[in-house]
C-alpha cells in the first residue's frame, strides 16, 4: 500500500484526527489527505468524518487489508480470480521485484507439484511469495520446509491439529489416514552459486467443497477462521523463518507426521522404502531401508501402515 495511505490509517485508527494535522503531520495538502481518504474508503476502509478522520473498519480480506498490521516486510498484490498467484509472481520476479505476495481469492489455473493442477475454489488462501535469499539453489528446499512450518503453526493457532507429511504437505489425520490441508509448490530461478529470486506458493484449503478427494479446508475444523489474519501470521512466520534454517528443521522435526513411520518414496531414481528417522539439511528425509540408510533428496511420499 502507498506509504502515506498506510501512515494515515495508523493515525487514525485509535482517535479522530483533523484533515489539516494530517496534512501537516504528513507533510501534504489537504486535498492530498481527502483524496487518500476517498482511496482508502474505495479500497473498504470504514472512515468516520465526524469531528476528524477516524478509521471504523477494516475490509475482510484483499491487498490493503492484508498489509494493513502485517509485521513483515510484504508488499501484497490481491486479486478476485487470477490462473495462478505462482504464474503472476513470477512475471513480478521478471519485472525486477522481491518481497512481494500475491493473493488470490480463486485460481482457475492453479499448479501443484510434479505438474499437477491444484484445485483452487473460490473463498481458499492460495498465495506466493517472491523473494530474493542469498542462496546457492541447493538450499532453496530449506525455504519450501519454513513455508510448512509457518502454514502448519498457523493451523494449529487457528485450532486445527495438523502436521507435515515429508517433504512439504500440511496434512489433517483422520481416524483411517490423512487429509491434506495445505500444498506447498517452489520455483526458483538462478546460477549455479546464487539464486535470481524464489516463488514459495502456498495453498491452504479453506471450504472442503470442490476439493478432490483426500483434501480438506480448515472451516471442517474450526468455526472461527479470519482469513485476513491467518495470511498475516503465515507471513510473519515465514518471514521470520526464512534467514534461520536451523529453527527450520528442529520445528520440521516437531511437526513431523513423517519420522517414526514407515514410508514409500518414488524418486527420480526409483523407489525408497524404509522408517524416515530424520530430516537433514536443506530438506532431505533420511530413511532407514534393508539395504542401509538413504537420503532423498525429492520425491513423492507415502505414510506406509506398520508391517
Ligand atoms: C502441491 O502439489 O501440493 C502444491 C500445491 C501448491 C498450490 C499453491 S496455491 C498458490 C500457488 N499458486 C499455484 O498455482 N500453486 C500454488
Amino acid at each position: 500500500m502507498n506509504e502515506t495511505r498506510y501512515r494515515i490509517l495508523d493515525a487514525i485508527a485509535e482517535e479522530p484526527v483533523s484533515g489539516p494535522e494530517l496534512a501537516a503531520s504528513l507533510g501534504v495538502s489537504r486535498t492530498a489527505v481527502w483524496k487518500h481518504i476517498e482511496a482508502l474508503r474505495e479500497a473498504g476502509f470504514s472512515i468516520e468524518s465526524d469531528g476528524g478522520y477516524r478509521l471504523t473498519g477494516v475490509p475482510e480480506y484483499g491487498g490493503p487489508a492484508i498489509e494493513l498490521g502485517l509485521d513483515a516486510p510484504f508488499t501484497v498484490e490481491y486479486h478476485d480470480s487470477l490462473p495462478s498467484t505462482n504464474a503472476r509472481a513470477r512475471e513480478l520476479a521478471e519485472a525486477g521485484e522481491t518481497d512481494r505476495v500475491v493473493v488470490a481469492n480463486e485460481q482457475t489455473g492453479g499448479r501443484g507439484r510434479l505438474d499437477r493442477e491444484w484445485a483452487s475454489p473460490p473463498g481458499g488462501i492460495w498465495c506466493s511469495v517472491l523473494c530474493r535469499p542469498a542462496l546457492p539453489p541447493a538450499h532453496v528446499p530449506v525455504l519450501t520446509l519454513a513455508a510448512a512450518v509457518a502454514a502448519v503453526e498457523t493451523a494449529r493457532e487457528a485450532g486445527v491439529d495438523a502436521g507435515i507429511k515429508w517433504p512439504n504437505d500440511v496434512l489433517v489425520p483422520t481416524e483411517d489416514g490423512e487429509e491434506k490441508l495445505v500444498g506447498i509448490l517452489t520455483e526458483m530461478e538462478g546460477e549455479a552459486d546464487r539464486v535470481s529470486w524464489v516463488v514459495v506458493g502456498i495453498g491452504v484449503n479453506v471450504r472442503s467443497e470442490g476439493l478432490p478427494a483426500g483434501g480438506t479446508g480448515l472451516l471442517a475444523h474450526t468455526d472461527d477462521l479470519d482469513r485476513r489474519a491467518f495470511v498475516q501470521r503465515l507471513l510473519e512466520r515465514f518471514d521470520a523463518l526464512r534467514g534461520e534454517p536451523e529453527t527450520v528443521l528442529s520445528m520440521w522435526r516437531e511437526h513431523a507426521l513423517t519420522l517414526g513411520k514407515r514410508v514409500r518414496i518414488e524418486t527420480p531414481g526409483g523407489e525408497v522404502v524404509g522408517e524416515a528417522v530424520d530430516v537433514e539439511f536443506p530438506g532431505s528425509l533420511v530413511v532407514e531401508t534393508d539395504e542401509g540408510t538413504r537420503r532423498v533428496h525429492a520425491g513423492d511420499c507415502e505414510h506406509l501402515r506398520p508391517v
